[in-house]
Parts: structure tokens; sequence; C-alpha cells
């Protein structure tokens, strides 16, 4: 299976200048939880986003990126779509940013999306979830003390046909 993973706002906004527009610890702490173990796939962009600028420990890291000769400690780096679904195996995780959702998205077999109760200043989206996905699982609403932010844990999985 293919999953994607990714928090958005209301307008299925996903980052503004370069980085998340939110941090929420529940969050983050479910993205582990569900990534730990699998492969994740994802862009030079978001993985500069990360701690240090660093892959994500407990996972193999499978980064795409054109920029000849670009490598990068602990993680494979991929040229192409095709290449990271070669070497991902099964159960793998898209992990972002934009541009990597929207190049696997007709292959995503269930979305675990994180939908945050703000519209929120962004540069990047996902696509029209509804027209490809129906939702299967829906949280409560939850609440982020420390943002104050609401949000729901929600699944959609792939429209049949
Ligand atoms: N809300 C969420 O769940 C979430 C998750 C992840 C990221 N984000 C946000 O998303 C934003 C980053 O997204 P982005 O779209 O700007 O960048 P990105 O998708 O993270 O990375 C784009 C880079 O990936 C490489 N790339 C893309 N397609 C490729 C292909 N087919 N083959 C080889 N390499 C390819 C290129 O690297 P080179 O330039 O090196 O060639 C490209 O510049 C940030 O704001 C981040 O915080 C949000």
């Amino acid at each position: 299976m293919l999953y994607a993973i990714a928090a958005a706002d209301t307008e299925n906004g996903l980052g503004f200048q370069g980085q998340l527009q939110f941090h929420i610890r529940e969050d983050l702490r479910r993205f582990a939880a569900l990534t730990r173990g699998h492969a994740v796939i994802y862009g030079r962009k978001t993985l500069e986003t990360f701690p240090g600028g660093k892959p994500l420990k407990d996972r193999e890291n499978i980064i795409l990126s054109r920029t000849p000769g670009y490598e990068v400690e602990g993680a494979t780096v991929v040229s192409s779509v095709k290449e990271a679904l070669r070497v991902c195996g099964d159960d793998a995780f898209v992990i972002g940013g934009g541009s990597i959702y929207r190049q696997f998205w007709s292959l995503i077999d269930v979305l675990y999306l994180t939908r945050v109760h703000i519209a929120a200043p962004h540069d990047v989206t996902l696509p029209d979830i509804n027209k490809d996905f129906v939702l299967t699982e829906t949280s409560e609403i939850l609440k982020d003390e420390k943002s104050g932010l609401t949000y729901q844990f929600l699944t959609y999985t792939r429209k049949a046909g």
C-alpha cells in the first residue's frame, strides 16, 4: 500500500515560505507512530524543514532531488517518482511536500490527513481530496492547548474504479 500523510488547513494549505504553518505536538506524535519502521518518501525541500536538516530516525528515508551529485547521509536519494517506487518496498508513506504529494497523488491508496481548523497563509497546497478519495474515518475534534488550534484526524481511501 502507498500511504500519504499530511496536515492541512481548511483551504488545503500545507506550508508557507518553506515551513509548516503550525506545530501540533499530538499530530507530530501520530506522524511518528504511523510512519515508524516504514519507508518515507519526500522532496529535498521538505528535508530542509526537519530538525538539523537531517533524515528521520527509525525509517527508511527516500528523498527526491534532481540536483546532480546530491547525497544525504542516512538516506537514499532518487531522481524520479519511478525510482522512488522501485526502492520503497511495501507500505511506504509519501510525506510531502506539495510537489511530491501532487506527483504521487494518483498512486496513493490511503491518505491520513490532519485537518487543522484555520485558514492560514500558505504557498503550497494539496490537490482536491474529495475528487479522488472518500472519507472513511473521522476522529473527534481535538484541541492543541499550546496553540489553541482545533483539528481532526481524518482517513481518506481512494475511490473505487
Ligand atoms: N503540511 C504537511 O503535512 C507538510 C508535509 C511536508 C512538507 N510540507 C511543507 O511543504 C513545503 C515544501 O513543499 P515543496 O513542494 O515546496 O517542496 P518539496 O516537495 O518538499 O521538494 C521539492 C523538491 O523535490 C525535488 N523533486 C520534486 N519532484 C521531483 C522528481 N519528480 N524527481 C526528482 N526530484 C524531485 C526537487 O529537488 P531539487 O530542487 O533538489 O531538484 C524539488 O525542488 C514546505 O512549506 C513544507 O513545510 C508540509
